[in-house]
């Protein structure tokens, strides 16, 4: 990914969340299932260092510090206007501006995370595979990566299927595909109903 694909990305994400990001919560809660669901799969295990990559409004980060008031949290994010969104609203995380592809994601914290979540957004990187193999190479020893994201869809009769798919096309937003979790080595890889999401975990 070059810097002038890195800024004409930022320059999409920005003028998309300009419009949108006051409705966002709302409007997502009815479309990116399997969030919650992840989060507590998260709580189920010790951690203490968590940076959400393309954490948008701070959603999943405030729920988190709600139920792991000790824990350092922290975000990388592409999109100037969700940045400082975010940061608004969790004054107790640490959001840096950067790309999952390249982004130093240790440096977010000062220390490599135990734990890196990428939830709806994998589906919208320009370069999956690279930010796949960032974040893996930037967890502590023992950490984990933890994926939820669009999935094939596969259960939805072909018309709704074609009409989703297309409307995520409009948003830059492409389903992940099982293969490239595959690729990666994921430890796990389930799907909600409908194979509507997908949710992976990554060792380091
Ligand atoms: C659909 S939103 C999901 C937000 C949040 N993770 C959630 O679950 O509500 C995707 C987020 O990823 C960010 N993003 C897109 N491409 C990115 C990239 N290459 N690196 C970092 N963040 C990116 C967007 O700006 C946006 O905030």
């Amino acid at each position: 990914m070059t810097s002038g694909e890195q800024a004409s990305h930022r320059a999409f994400l920005d003028r998309y969340y300009r419009l949108t990001h006051h409705v966002y919560d709302v409007s997502r809660r009815y479309f990116l299932f399997g969030r919650d669901g992840v989060l507590d799969r998260l709580l189920a295990s010790d951690w203490t260092t968590l940076v959400e990559l393309g954490p948008g409004t701070g959603r999943n980060l405030a729920r988190l510090h709600r139920r792991r008031p000790d824990a350092a949290l922290g975000g990388l994010e592409a999109s100037e206007v969700m940045r400082a969104h975010a940061a608004r609203r969790c004054p107790w995380a640490r959001i840096q501006p950067g790309f999952a592809e390249d982004g130093d994601i240790g440096a977010v914290l000062g220390v490599p995370p135990q734990r890196i979540l990428m939830s709806y957004c994998l589906s919208m990187f320009t370069d999956p595979d690279r930010a796949i193999g960032n974040a893996r190479r930037h967890l502590a020893p023992g950490g984990e990566l933890w994926v939820v994201d669009f999935a094939d869809l596969a259960g939805l009769p072909s018309g709704p299927r074609r009409a989703m798919r297309r409307f995520l096309a409009a948003f830059h937003v492409e389903a992940v595909p099982d293969e490239l979790l595959d690729r990666h080595g994921a430890s796990h890889v389930g799907h909600g109903p409908l194979r509507y999401f997908v949710v992976a975990r990554f060792t380091a």
